[in-house]
């Protein structure tokens, strides 16, 4: 990423004495709100208006940057009082330093926060979210978090902008690599685990930071996958199927929220009292601070909602609290509050709000309470963190075809590793990986080296460049994530790893997605693997030789030829600092792949957006029809995806009974128990994602075809079987209708069970009026 000239000049500095924070040195962090409330509003009352307004600005460091905007002049800002918090700046003792230079150089001594990007693991990285969520496993997501936060707050940071909780049906979208996939009820369960896991408790422990829940709101429905699009949408469907994961997160106690780029309803999510006021603070009780993101505050004057002074008012009476390198508020508000565009008390709100989430990290009893230079020398990238990444990255990859049970692998013969992402180390760790030290990351040839030691040989060759555009690759291997693009011929290239491949057993082809082909800014028109890498595994596949194709992709693919012609796909999505080492984990069959899809593959781009929650049109197609002329389809492909939600394989089976309800009427006020039978029918011990879900079958509003409510991730040693239990309650049936009141309709249901959203079984019940 851009690395930026700014640095402080200043001594730094290991002790700190100020006595102006010893009113509050003995106050704990956890101190109750009337504490704090009269600890702000003393505060408050010696703060200048330039003060206030100071506090609600966040300019970026300049370490790394996300957008094309950047701040200058920072120091004299700091000096003036006009710096609320700083992010990315990377390194305990930069942070250390420029904290120092803000409590020792401003009048009132106000420490800044300190946030960045701590997106999927910090040092040791986690698997990219999509495949964290993929894992189905909320203790090993929460464990993400929770080594993330030690890691980030060892090296100063005490507020990280994730979990990023979009839901999106639409693969185009980059950032769909970001988030937890399609569904919301999974979503929820996720963002929660996430929150908990930054946050602990509370932020008592120096080792746990403040999460941001972003973007809120629907981000990832942008119109045809292209970045930042427009996005229009009803409030029933907002509600029912974008909405639940944010407040998921707020229910957990997210500290802060961050706006979306993106409108919603006809006025960008910056702009949108509705949306950050209406709903977030009084309908869903949020009392912590808003941010924008990146420049999204100037960022509405292209959208047309007025001049820089316009756009920064309305954003204050909005609801947003803080201007993330926009400098909106730092250069209009006064103006503004003159002119009676703003009240005294929006930038009371504003900055109240702000020095809240301050006093709750700690911060004003010891503002270097994340500056503890030597927890960075051994907290970070540690033994015991990177192996829970390791095991982590293997929960998240996905089995998507095992033919002839090619895999697990023998570690004997010669294994023919080839393909443009198997010695591409600064790749491994996935987009939005800012604190990521690929140095100390192995690539694939290393790591399956390693793994077999003296057992088998490995042999490696390139066999292709990521795509036969060398502008594309260009593209799409920013941030220092190069492939080292190979400038010899294609053929030249090719041959070389026919050559390599003749001398195997086996070949293991790892192709698809760089790292920057998916988040931010990276929408793609066509989801396949690159052209000139499925010649390559073609070519591979005319050897005869059994050939297991190891997917690298931050987003659901086109994998229609590859699914028809490559015997075993293993999806290894971008699995983190330890991904080398999982996949030879999985390969070899130390760990049986449990992952599950959090998103449906679709067979082609044209029947994107395609899930599996999805309504049931007037004119459907029939259980396992094709083409019926007035019907819901289309001409040249199925409705089918390619890969369903929940999908997944195991190298072991497992078969399911129909599932069993200890009750076929209910009311409202009663649960249902659902037992469902799974036995391990294989030969592997292995975990498996019972999933279940619910439909109502009639309502006042449509309602989907079905809907998850319920999973569990079990264990079963081979030969095992065991009842799992699911209690129903009044709460699972509810919906909101269309005056958006949240609640259950008597009726039939169904309910299904099994190992993916299309693999079920059913049974039924009726809720009594
Ligand atoms: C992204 C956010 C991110 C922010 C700060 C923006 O471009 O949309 O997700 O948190 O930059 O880096």
């Amino acid at each position: 990423m851009k690395k930026s000239t700014f640095c402080f000049t200043i001594i730094l500095s290991l002790i700190f004495t100020d006595a102006v924070f010893s009113q509050q040195k003995k106050v704990n962090s956890t101190a109750n709100t009337q504490q704090m409330n009269q600890f702000v509003a003393a505060l408050m009352k010696k703060m200048t208006l330039e003060e206030k307004i100071g506090q609600l600005n966040l300019p970026s460091s300049g370490d790394f940057t996300t957008g094309t905007a950047s701040n200058s002049g920072i120091e004299q800002k700091m000096k003036a009082g006009q710096v609320g918090g700083l992010f990315n700046i990377k390194s305990v003792a930069k942070i250390r330093a420029a904290q120092q230079f803000a409590v020792e150089n401003s009048r009132l001594k106000i420490p800044l926060v300190f946030g960045m990007d701590v997106i999927h693991g910090y040092q040791t990285v986690f698997p990219i979210p999509l495949g964290l969520s993929c894992s189905w496993d909320m203790q090993a997501i929460e464990r993400s978090a929770q080594i993330a936060a030690a890691e980030a707050s060892a090296d100063g940071i005490c507020w990280t902008f994730s979990p990023m909780v979009d839901i999106s049906r639409d693969p185009r979208w980059g950032r769909v690599s970001e988030g937890s996939g399609e569904d919301p009820y999974l979503g929820s369960q996720i963002a929660r685990a996430m929150v908990k896991g930054y946050q602990g408790q509370n932020y008592s422990q120096p080792n746990n930071i403040m999460a941001c829940v972003k973007h809120y709101a629907l981000y990832g429905a942008v119109e045809a996958g292209r970045e930042y699009n427009t996005i229009d949408m009803s409030r029933v469907r907002m509600f029912n199927e974008y909405m639940p994961p944010y407040k998921a997160a707020v229910d957990a106690g997210a500290g802060s929220v961050m706006a979306s780029f993106n409108e919603v309803d006809g006025i960008p999510a910056t702009g949108n009292k509705w949306l950050l006021t209406d709903v977030l603070r009084k309908q869903w009780g949020f009392n912590g601070f808003v941010v924008t993101d990146y420049t999204g505050m100037p960022e509405m004057i292209a959208h047309g909602m007025g001049d820089l002074q316009q756009v920064s008012a309305l954003a204050l009476k909005a609801g947003v609290d803080m201007d993330m390198v926009g400098e909106g508020f730092l250069t209009t508000l006064k103006k503004s509050l003159a002119e009676g565009k703003v009240t005294q008390q929006d930038i009371d709100r504003a900055c109240r709000k702000v020095l809240e989430a301050k006093y709750k990290l700690g911060l004003f009893s010891d503002p270097y309470r994340f500056c503890n230079v030597k927890r960075a020398q051994t907290e970070i990238y540690t033994a015991a963190n990177r192996k829970a990444a390791r095991e982590i990255a293997a929960k998240s990859f996905v089995l998507l075809k095992n033919q002839n049970q090619i895999l697990p692998l023998k570690k004997s013969g010669t294994i023919a590793l080839i393909g443009p992402l198997a010695d591409a180390k600064e790749n491994m760790s996935g987009t939005w990986s800012v604190a990521a030290d690929p140095t100390n990351y192995k690539s694939l040839v290393t790591a399956l080296k390693d793994a077999t030691g003296n057992k088998a040989k490995i042999v490696y060759a390139k066999g292709s460049n990521l795509d036969a555009d060398s502008a594309f690759e260009a593209r799409a291997t920013m941030f220092g994530k190069s492939l080292h693009r190979d400038l010899r011929s294609n053929e030249d290239i090719l041959k070389e790893a026919l050559r390599t491949a003749e001398k195997a057993d086996v070949i293991v082809a790892a192709v698809g997605e760089s790292a920057e082909m998916s988040g931010e800014s990276s929408s793609r028109s066509n989801i396949q693997v690159p052209k000139i890498q499925q010649d390559l595994v073609q070519a591979l596949l005319k050897t005869g030789k059994p050939v297991v194709l190891v997917l690298f992709t931050g987003r659901p693919l086109d994998l229609t030829w590859e699914s028809k012609n490559v015997p075993a796909i293993l999806n290894v999505w971008f699995g983190g600092s330890e991904a080398g080492d999982a996949i030879g984990d999985v390969l070899f069959g130390n760990v049986t792949p449990s992952g599950k899809l959090t998103a449906t593959f679709p067979q082609n781009v044209g029947q994107v957006p395609l899930y599996y929650n999805h309504k049931n049109t007037g004119r459907p197609l029939g259980e396992g029809e094709w083409f019926q002329k007035f019907r819901s389809n289309y001409l040249d492909v199925s409705n089918d995806p390619l890969y369903p939600f929940g999908f997944g394989l195991s190298y072991t089976s497992f078969t399911y009974e129909k599932p069993v309800l200890d009750k076929s009427r209910i009311r409202k006020t009663d649960a249902i128990k659902v037992n469902v039978k799974v036995t391990n029918t294989g030969n592997f011990d292995g975990e498996e994602v019972v999933q279940l879900y619910i439909q109502d079958l009639v309502g006042s509003i449509t309602r989907p075809v079905k809907e998850l409510k319920g999973f569990q991730k079990i264990f079963l040693k081979k030969g095992e079987s065991r009842n799992i239990q699911f209690t129903i309650t009044n709460n699972d049936l509810k919906f909101y209708n269309s005056d958006l009141k949240f609640d259950s309709e008597p009726g039939d249901f169904k309910i299904y069970t099994g190992t993916n959203s299309s693999d079920v079984k059913e049974a039924s019940f009726t809720l009594l009026p």
